[in-house]
């Protein structure tokens, strides 16, 4: 089978299997076909995207109440199907991206989908299944703004996938300290495996980018507000785990540097971080009684 055409059912598939199913042999990239961009993903009815109104998860002190680290838990694995997705949705958008960029997407997500399944499976702990809750779209709302394999590894890989390198430990240490060691391990697992997702960020960045441009100024150039590096960090900051994905100390720094998000209100226009800024950009407004910013785990 194609490559295109896995990633094509997956994308439009209307089942839970249809998306989580690893391929039954080797895949070809002979024709990657022509791009195609989706503007949304087939779903069965209790998974389709709801509203976030709709799907709110808890903060991450939730995971001390089991009813709550179930919502989260929902959340974690509705994360993890948007990656699969979103990963098959950039095989489907750059067919003419470099064989081994694809390659390396494949195999992301195969690992999407184990993350997916395993948070699935820890739901039954709690009397639910996957699709018992609503579930948002967030990923999906970034679609229009990937509009090439840079932007694509910039959002994912080295945005949301870095941010869940530090709310996936986060959420370890915190269902180890309500006594869910089962829970701690499985957010554990999937922190470890994401570091090789980060990785796959920062090499493509290296090798796609302006080679006048560092790293950091090609990175913040290539993100598309309100999505910017502050984005790529949880509240408790893991320079190791950086390390660990290969980031330069300098690209750490500056990551390091960004103000976590704290409020989750509607986004005003506001410039892009622009090539050659070195400064954390701009904070977002604080709204008196605003909502904390929800929590995402793992991709
Ligand atoms: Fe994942
Ligand atoms: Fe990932």
């Amino acid at each position: 089978m194609e490559l295109s055409t896995y990633a094509l059912a997956i994308v439009q598939g209307d089942t839970l299997d249809a998306k989580l199913t690893p391929p039954a042999a080797a895949l070809t990239d002979r024709a990657p076909g022509p791009a195609l961009r989706l503007e949304a993903p087939g779903r069965p009815p209790n998974l389709a995207i709801r509203p976030g109104r709709l799907a709110r998860v808890p903060r991450a002190q939730g995971m001390s109440d089991p009813a709550q680290r179930a919502r989260i838990l929902h959340a974690a694995a509705n994360h993890e199907l948007q990656a699969v997705e979103l990963f098959a949705w950039a095989l489907l958008a750059f067919p003419d991206a470099p064989p081994r960029w694809r390659r390396g997407l494949l195999c992301i997500l195969l690992e999407e989908q184990t993350h997916c399944r395993r948070y699935a499976e820890r739901l039954a702990a709690f009397g639910l299944a996957f699709g018992d809750l609503p579930v948002s779209g967030y990923f999906w709302h970034k679609t229009p703004t990937l509009t090439s394999p840079l932007r694509f590894v910039c959002a994912m890989s080295l945005t949301f996938e870095s941010a869940n390198l530090d709310h996936a430990l986060d959420l370890a240490a915190r269902a180890r300290a309500a006594g869910d060691e089962t829970s701690a391990q499985l957010f554990a697992r999937i922190h470890h495996e994401e570091l090789r997702h980060v990785r796959f960020g920062w090499r493509w960045l290296a090798r796609l980018k302006d080679p006048t441009h560092s790293m950091w100024q090609a990175y913040c150039a290539h993100l598309t507000y309100p999505v910017r590096p502050a984005f790529a960090r949880g509240a408790a900051f893991s320079v190791e785990a950086r390390r660990r994905a290969g980031l330069s100390e300098d690209f750490i720094l500056e990551l390091k540097r960004c103000p976590e998000i704290v409020a989750s209100r509607p986004e005003r226009k506001a410039p892009r971080c622009q090539p050659g800024a070195s400064q954390a950009p701009p904070a977002e407004p604080q709204a008196r009684g605003a909502p904390k910013r929800n929590v995402r785990a793992g991709t």
